[in-house]
Order: C-alpha cells, then structure tokens, then sequence
C-alpha cells in the first residue's frame, strides 16, 4: 500500500489586523475579556473584493511552489470550507482548482465545520493509500468575518479569516500516517449553526439569522472532553502513548479549552501549537494554518510525531496521526 505524506504546507491571512481594543471601540466588550476568556488578541479580515477562494488561491499556491509541483500533476483539489463563495455551488473548490490551473484534477468543497480540514486530510490519505490519487492539495479556508454579526458580542469576537494548505502525496521514503478518527453528533445540531439561508429557513426574519449563532457554554463543555478523549483513541489504536507525540496540533478555538485538555492529559501545554493570540478562530483554517506555521519557521522536523485535533458544529470532532 502506498503511504501518503504531507510534502508541503502553504498560508495566506489577509493584511488587515483587527484587534480586541479596536473591537471594544464598537461593542461591550475589552481586550482584558477576550483574552482572559479565549487568548486571542486579534484577528486578519478580508479586504472587500476578497473571497474564500481567493485565500485558498494564495495558501495552495504556496504550497505547490513550495514542493516544485506542477498544478497539472494534482489529481484532487480538497477544501475544508463553512463560508463558500457561493451558497451550495458551484464548489469553492473548483474556482480554486481552475484559478490554480490544476486542469487535471477534480475539485470538491468538504463542510465538516472547524473539523472540516481534519476529514479533508482524511480523505486525501484515504484517496493516495487506495491508489485513486497520487497528489491531492488541501486546503482550509475561511471568511468567518462576513457570517458574523458584528453586533453579537458572544460570537463576533472569537472568529477571523484566513488559509492554510498541504500537499499530500506518496512517501518517498519510511512514513506512517494512521487512518483517521472522524466523529460526528448530530443531535447537538443545534448549538452552533446559522439559521437561515439554507432550506430549512430560506428566508432571513432579521440578518441576525444569516449570522453565526451559538451556545458557548454547551460548545465549550463538548470540545474539552472529546478533545481529551480522542487523543488517547488515536494513540492507543496506534499502538502509541502520550510521551511519544511531539506536537498537538488542535483547533484554534479557545486557550481555555487547550489548556483543560492538556492538563487532564497531564501534557505540558508547550506540546500544543497555539497561534489563536494573533489569529483567532479561523475555523476550517486553523489546523492547517498552524502546520503551514510550524513547518515554515522550522519547528517542525521529520519524524516527530503529530497529533490534530478538531472539534465544532455538527457537533463534529476529529483527529489525524502521522508522522512529519
Ligand atoms: O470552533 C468552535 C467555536 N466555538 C467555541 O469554541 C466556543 C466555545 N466557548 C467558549 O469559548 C466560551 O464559552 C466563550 C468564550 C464563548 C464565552 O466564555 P465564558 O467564560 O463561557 O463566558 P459566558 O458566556 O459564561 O459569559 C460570562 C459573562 C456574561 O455576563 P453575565 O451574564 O455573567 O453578566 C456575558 O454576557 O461574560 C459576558 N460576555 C462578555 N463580556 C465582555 C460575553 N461575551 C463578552 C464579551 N465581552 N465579548
């Protein structure tokens, strides 16, 4: 069987920092809060004339130069999205893959929330290892800043937009990449979603009801056990234990939440890559954003052993091991 690799990773966050001081000029709310409730400090918003796509655009770019592959030899393009270009279709993936100019792949939008890119990375395993695709890039990408409600100061503070990207691809040498944990609960539907727009709601009362809608305190209390837990599913239907992970790489939704998992692991919390300070929660994004970080600042070194985590609507939560 073939085993997969990640051979590159790519990002791209837009230009314009909008900081919980600034924020606290036009709601209730102080950076003192937000970062003492969630560790973030600020977050990128798109410009205007920026779509997701055009983020996803610029993160796979990024990796593809950076691994010296051709767009033409991608066999899958993957993105990890909730705030598509357009509602339903076409699929954000195919404006990237044609932008990208990868004629010869097929392209599919994967919604699974702030899990999102961990069941894309799934699939992109699951394709190579199957013989089905050789070169599949995927990517997570978010403009969490227009389906806020910039009135809501439960949600509107804890979001941002941006991109990463990997390519995966066969190993050229020893590799090991586990098949993926993808967990979903449906009956908790309901704590974090958007109202209208789809077609159980077609038509928005207020444009409140278009906006992120949620209970933090039910999200919250779900995300520290499942984060906990699937850890150590992960690992033990690997054959691994805690002190053999070199990095965790979770969802960057809340310090608090991180640091609840990695105490009742009994982790220190500099095993967690965390970058929410400065970007927030970009939702599908966040994961492959903070790989794209890691590996480009050199943190990152073949070998080590890494563990991601992902968890939000749906309720969806996820984990993939592998081997860097
Ligand atoms: O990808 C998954 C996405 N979602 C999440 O990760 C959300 C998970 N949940 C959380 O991160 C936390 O529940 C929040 C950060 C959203 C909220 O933190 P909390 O410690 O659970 O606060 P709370 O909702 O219990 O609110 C405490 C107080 C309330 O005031 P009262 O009722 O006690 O007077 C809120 O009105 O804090 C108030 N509050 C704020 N105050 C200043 C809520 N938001 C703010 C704010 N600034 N932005």
């Amino acid at each position: 069987m073939i085993v997969p690799r990640i051979l590159s990773t790519g990002l791209y966050v837009p230009p314009t920092v909008l900081t919980n001081d600034e924020l606290a000029t036009r709601i209730d709310t102080s950076d003192e809060w937000i970062f003492s409730h969630t560790g973030i400090h600020a977050r990128r918003i798109a410009s205007d004339d920026q779509a997701t796509s055009d983020l996803a655009v610029a993160a796979g770019r990024q990796a593809l130069e950076r691994a010296g592959l051709d767009p033409l030899a991608l066999d899958l393009v993957l993105l990890a999205t909730s705030t598509p270009d357009y509602l339903g279709f076409p699929s954000t993936a195919s404006i990237v893959q044609n932008s990208l100019g990868a004629v010869n792949a097929g392209a599919m939008d994967l919604t699974a929330a702030c899990t999102g890119f961990v069941y894309a990375l799934e699939t992109a395993r699951a394709f190579i290892a199957a013989g089905t695709s050789r070169y599949v890039l995927v990517i997570g990408a978010e403009v969490f800043s227009r389906i806020l409600d910039w009135n809501d100061r439960n949600t509107c503070i804890l979001f941002g937009d941006g991109a990463g990207a990997v390519l995966v691809g066969p190993a050229d040498g020893p590799a090991f990449f586990a098949p993926s944990l993808l967990r979903s609960d449906g009956s908790g539907a309901a704590s974090l979603l958007r109202p209208a727009g789809g077609t159980r709601q077609p038509v928005a009362q207020s444009p409140s009801d278009l906006a992120v809608r949620m209970d933090g305190r039910k999200v919250y209390s779900f995300a520290i056990t499942v984060v906990k837990d699937i850890i150590l599913e992960i690992l033990e239907k690997n054959d691994l234990t805690l002190d053999q992970v070199d990095w965790v790489v979770p969802h960057q939704a809340n310090v608090r939440i991180v640091a609840s998992a990695a105490q009742r692991l009994g982790l220190p919390l500099e095993k967690f890559y965390l970058n929410m300070e400065r970007y927030a929660n970009t939702s599908g994004a966040t994961i492959p954003l903070a790989l794209s970080e890691m590996d480009q600042s050199g943190l990152l070194k073949r070998g080590q052993v890494v563990v991601t985590v992902g968890f939000g609507a749906g309720l969806t939560w996820g984990a993939n091991l592998f081997r860097w």
